[in-house]
């Protein structure tokens, strides 16, 4: 599926920027191939326009802020946060008559996220209550691009079967390829994967979960946010809870921007952030190599790659997309088949 030749998927809402880093200065960013500028306006609101200026196409990203307002760099249009042209310095006392406007794009915040949705969404943005419950500590991971399509990141979220060897090196056990078969139940944001899974206990993590021993199992409920966003749950034996927010949006057909930030139901002085960001960034950059190393087009259609029962998930979600498309007359577009290989279990 080209994500960016599926028009449905404009109808999404997805996770652009962390708010922190919206601040006093205008921000690119491209979704689904769509060239956008964030901004603040004068009372502090995250807006989204198209970023070209409608006067010569210039990038109004490049530009500044006047007042809560946009300045094209170029010649000065300056555009307000809904996208009218509220100046013009070229005519006389600036003012730019009725009608001249660039694009603007639904932007809302929440979760320290700023959204973007390029059409009108079909859904809302699904409901996180740990984030506002005084019982959980919000630590910020990650936001970088990375080389991978959405739904390669969400099926590799939900797949059992490549702890063994993606992660070797950190949580993953060797010995015990065979993975734990998962459990689905739908959900209002697309479904819940139910998973109790053994996992080696390194020393960091030893000190990171409180937990001395060599293995323990994580009791996984990983929430798949349709399209390309995650929630997983993570309660560890001691009772701990330690969620990881994966929210992913599509730059283009090749290439996602990932915000990862954790919610734990421990305090600093158990196990201090830095330590919990260490090793989630062994392991995220462990998917991420061989993400970025997998086809970018994912197929919807189940005969152009080969499954093996812990596949669900994935299959689930392509599925899902596959009923989506179909409910607003798409059919699915890719690329020219490939040939991987046939037979297999
Ligand atoms: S191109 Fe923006 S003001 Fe001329
Ligand atoms: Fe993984």
């Amino acid at each position: 599926m080209l994500v960016t030749r599926q028009k449905v998927l404009r109808r999404f809402w997805y996770p652009v920027i962390p708010s922190d880093r919206l601040t006093d200065t205008p921000q690119p960013f491209t979704l689904l191939a769509t060239p956008l500028v964030l901004f603040r306006d004068a009372s502090g609101i995250a807006c989204a326009l198209i970023d070209r200026c409608c006067h010569r196409t210039a990038r109004l990203s490049v530009g500044w802020l006047d007042g809560g307002n946009i300045v094209c760099p170029y010649h000065g249009w300056t555009y307000s946060g809904d996208g009218h042209c509220v100046r013009i310095p070229q005519r006389p006392d600036g003012d730019p008559g009725k009608g001249i406007a660039v694009q603007a794009f639904r932007c809302q915040e929440r979760y320290g996220v700023v959204w973007v949705a390029l059409e009108e969404p079909l859904r809302d943005i699904p409901a996180l209550p740990e984030h506002d419950d005084p019982g959980y500590r919000r630590v910020f991971e990650f936001y970088e691009t990375w080389a991978a399509p959405g739904l390669r990141i969400m099926e590799n979220s939900f797949d059992n079967a490549h702890f063994a060897f993606v992660h070797k090196a950190s949580f993953g056990i060797v010995e015990e390829p065979e993975p734990v078969p998962p459990r689905l139940e739908p959900d209002p944001a697309g479904f819940v994967m139910y998973a109790d899974v053994p996992v080696k206990n390194p020393d960091i993590q030893k000190a990171n979960l409180g937990i001395a021993s060599e293995r323990t199992i994580r009791h996984y409920a990983k929430t798949w946010w349709m399209p390309f966003s995650r929630k997983m749950k993570v309660t560890y034996p001691n009772g701990l809870v330690h969620i990881i927010m994966t929210l992913t949006a599509p730059i283009d057909d090749r290439r996602s921007q990932v915000i990862q930030f954790l919610l734990r139901s421990d305090r600093e002085e158990d196990a201090p952030a830095a330590n919990l960001v260490a090793f989630d960034r062994q392991v995220t950059h462990e998917d991420m190599t061989i993400l970025e190393a997998c086809d970018f087009d994912v197929p919807l259609a189940l005969n152009r790659e080969l499954h093996m029962p812990t596949d669900q998930p994935g299959l689930e979600m392509r599925r899902l997309l596959a009923k989506l498309l179909a409910e607003h007359g798409e059919t699915e577009i890719h690329s020219p088949p490939p040939s991987y290989g046939g037979g297999g279990p």
